[in-house]
C-alpha cells in the first residue's frame, strides 16, 4: 500500500510517500523559517498562505521522486491536529480533495502520534522497537512521557505543567538575543560553552512524579544573562548550563518512567529529539540499564511528511478512515 502523507500543522510543509512493502519512497519538506524570522515567531495567516503556495508543487515533486503517478496512490494521510487551524485546513482540504478524486481512502492523523511513530519507520541495527515501550515526546508544543502498550494505545505518564522543552529552548534563545527559531541556535551555542561555569536547577526532579516544568529555568537564565558581561562566551556558557539542565531533567524523568513501567526501551520523538547532547545522554542512560533508545534521524525529529505518511499507513492498513468531510482539531489530546 502506497500512502501519500501531508503535514501542514505549523510552519513546515511536508509531503512523503510511504510504501508498506518498500518503506519510505520519497519525501520533501519546505520550511517557512525565513518567512516568519522577521516577526520572531510563526504568523498563522502567513503560514496558511504559504502552505497554499507550496503544497501542490511539493506533492508533484515527491511523486516524481518516487517515480509514481497519482493513480499509484492507495491512500492519503494528513495531519488533522493539533496545530494552527488555518494551516491544518490547507492540508486537510487538499488531502480530502485528492482522495475523493482518486477514489482512495483518506485518514486524519494526530500530529503527535506521527512524531511518536517516526522512530519505528527507521532502519535500526537493533531492529524496530516493539511495544510495550516508553516514549518521550519533546517538541515546541509538547513535552510528554507516554506508555505505549501497543500502536494506537497510549497512556500519558507525565507532561509539562507550563512550557514545553522546545518552547523553553526557543524563549531562552530569544532572551539572549539569538534569532528565531532559537532551539537549534541555542544548542549550537552550548557546544561552544564552558561546562560548569553556570548551574541551573533541574526542575521537579526533587519530588516524585513524571511531570515537568520548564518556565522557571527561563527566568533563571534571564537573571544570569542580565547580571552578566553579555559577551559571546558568556552567552555560550549560559546556553551550555541551560542545555545541561534540560537534558539532565529529561533523562532523570525518562529513567523514572522506565523504572516505573518495567520497560527496557525508550523511544524519543519531536524536534528536541534532534539535540545531540540529549541523544548521547539518553543512549548512555538506557545502555546502563541494559535497554536501548530509538530516535528518528534528526531530520525526522522535527515536523515532516514522512511521519504522517507512516502513521497514516498503519491506520489505513488497520482499516481506519473517516468520512469525506474536511475536519481538523486544533486542540486535541492524543
Ligand atoms: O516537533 P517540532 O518540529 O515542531 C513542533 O511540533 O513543535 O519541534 C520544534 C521544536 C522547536 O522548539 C525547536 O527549537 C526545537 O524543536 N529544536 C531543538 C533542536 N532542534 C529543534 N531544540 C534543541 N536542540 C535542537 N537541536
Ligand atoms: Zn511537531
Amino acid at each position: 500500500m502506497k500512502v501519500l502523507g501531508i503535514e501542514t500543522s505549523c510552519d513546515e510543509t511536508g509531503v512523503a510517500v510511504y510504501d508498506t512493502d518498500a518503506g519510505l519512497r520519497a519525501h520533501a519538506l519546505y520550511s517557512q523559517i525565513a518567512l516568519h524570522a522577521e516577526y520572531g515567531g510563526v504568523v498563522p495567516e502567513l503560514a496558511s498562505r504559504d502552505h497554499v503556495r507550496k503544497l501542490l508543487p511539493l506533492i508533484r515533486q515527491t511523486l516524481a521522486e518516487a517515480g509514481l503517478g497519482t493513480h499509484d496512490i492507495d491512500g492519503v494521510a494528513y495531519t488533522a491536529g493539533p496545530g494552527l487551524v488555518g494551516a491544518l485546513l490547507v492540508g486537510a482540504g487538499v488531502a480530502r480533495a485528492l482522495a475523493w478524486a482518486l477514489e482512495v481512502p483518506a485518514v486524519g492523523v494526530h500530529h503527535m502520534e506521527g512524531h511518536l511513530l517516526a522512530p519505528l519507520m527507521e532502519d535500526d541495527p537493533l531492529g524496530r522497537p516493539e511495544p510495550p515501550f516508553v516514549a518521550l515526546l519533546v517538541s515546541g508544543g509538547h513535552t510528554q512521557l507516554v506508555a505505549v502498550d501497543r500502536i494506537g494505545q497510549y497512556r500519558l505518564l507525565g507532561e509539562t505543567l507550563d512550557d514545553a522543552a522546545g518552547e523553553a529552548f526557543d524563549k531562552t534563545a530569544k532572551l539572549m538575543g539569538l534569532p528565531y527559531p532559537g532551539g537549534p541556535q541555542l544548542a549550537a551555542q552550548a557546544e561552544l560553552g564552558t561546562p560548569g561555569r553556570y548551574k541551573f536547577a533541574r526542575p521537579m526532579t526533587d519530588r516524585p512524579g513524571l511531570d515537568f516544568s520548564f518556565s522557571g529555568l527561563k527566568t533563571q537564565v534571564l537573571l544570569a544573562w542580565q547580571n552578566s558581561d553579555k559577551t559571546d562566551q558568556t552567552r555560550a556558557d549560559i546556553a551550555r548550563a541551560f542545555e545541561d539542565a534540560v537534558v539532565d531533567t529529561l533523562a532523570i524523568k525518562c529513567e523514572r518512567a522506565l523504572e516505573a513501567s518495567g520497560c527496557k526501551t525508550l523511544v524519543v520523538a519531536g524536534g528536541v529529539g534532534a539535540n545531540t547532547r540529549l541523544r548521547a545522554r539518553l543512549a548512555a542512560m538506557t545502555q546502563k540499564r541494559g535497554g536501548r533508545v530509538a530516535f528518528p534521524r534528526p531530520m525526522f525529529c522535527t515536523d515532516n511528511g514522512a511521519m504522517i505518511a507512516y502513521a497514516g499507513a498503519l491506520r489505513l492498513q488497520a482499516g481506519q478512515h473517516a468520512d469525506a468531510s474536511v475536519r481538523v482539531t486544533p486542540r486535541w489530546d492524543m
